[in-house]
C-alpha cells in the first residue's frame, strides 16, 4: 500500500516533468499503481484509516507524484457520509491521457486554500479555476470516456492535469498579491 512518504515533495524536480502519453494496453505495473493511488485517496479520507497509516488526506493524485511520468490521474470524491454507520460513499475517477475539452466562463477558487499531497505546508492565496469543465480521456482498458465535472471535482481535474504538465497549484498564486482579483471569482 502507498504511504505518504511515497509521494514526491514539491522540491523534487521530477514534479516539473511533462508526463508522457500512455500507449495502450496499460502495463501490469501501471494498473497496480492506479489501484494503489485510488486506495490511498479513499483511505486518506476515512479518518481511522488515515490515522492508523498516517496518511495525509487528499482527493486527487497524478502518476508523476509517485515519480511515474505517465499521463494518468485518479480522483476520489466523497459524495456521502452516514454518521450513524460511519459509512463513506465515494465516486472514483480514473482517467488516462486526460484532456480538458471545454470550460465554463465562470471561475471559482477554494476559499480555504487549495491543497496538494506534494505541498506539505499551508499556502494562502487564490488559484482561479473553471467552475465546470469537460474532460475526455480513456479508462484503464482504453475505452474513450467523457466526464462533465463541476465545483470541487472540476478543480481537482484541473489540478491533476496541471501535474501532468509539471505545474503545481502554488505556481498559479500571484506572489505579490495572493488575493488578486478575488472579487472576480466565486469562493467554494
Ligand atoms: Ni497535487
Amino acid at each position: 500500500m502507498l504511504r505518504t512518504k511515497d509521494i514526491l515533495d514539491e522540491k523534487d524536480k521530477r514534479l516539473r516533468m511533462v508526463s508522457e502519453e500512455v500507449v495502450f494496453p496499460l502495463t501490469k505495473q501501471d494498473r497496480a499503481q492506479i489501484k494503489k493511488m485510488v486506495a490511498y485517496l479513499r483511505d486518506s479520507q476515512i479518518e481511522d484509516r488515515a490515522e492508523k497509516y498516517d496518511l495525509r488526506p487528499g482527493m486527487g493524485m497524478a502518476a508523476i507524484q509517485l515519480g511515474i511520468p505517465k499521463r494518468y490521474i485518479t480522483i476520489v470524491n466523497e459524495v456521502d457520509y452516514e454518521e450513524e454507520t460511519g459509512k463513506h460513499t465515494f465516486e472514483t475517477f480514473i482517467v488516462v491521457n486526460p484532456k480538458i475539452i471545454s470550460t465554463s466562463e465562470e471561475m471559482i477558487y477554494v476559499e480555504a486554500g487549495e491543497g496538494c499531497l506534494s505541498v506539505n505546508r499551508e499556502v494562502e492565496g487564490i488559484v482561479p479555476r473553471y467552475a465546470r469543465c469537460t474532460i475526455e480521456g480513456y479508462d484503464m482498458d482504453g475505452n474513450k470516456i467523457r466526464i462533465r465535472a463541476r465545483e470541487e471535482v472540476s478543480i481537482a481535474f484541473q489540478h491533476e492535469i496541471d501535474h501532468l504538465n509539471g505545474i503545481l497549484f502554488v505556481d498559479k498564486i500571484d506572489k505579490k498579491n495572493p488575493f488578486k482579483n478575488q472579487e472576480k471569482y466565486r469562493a467554494i
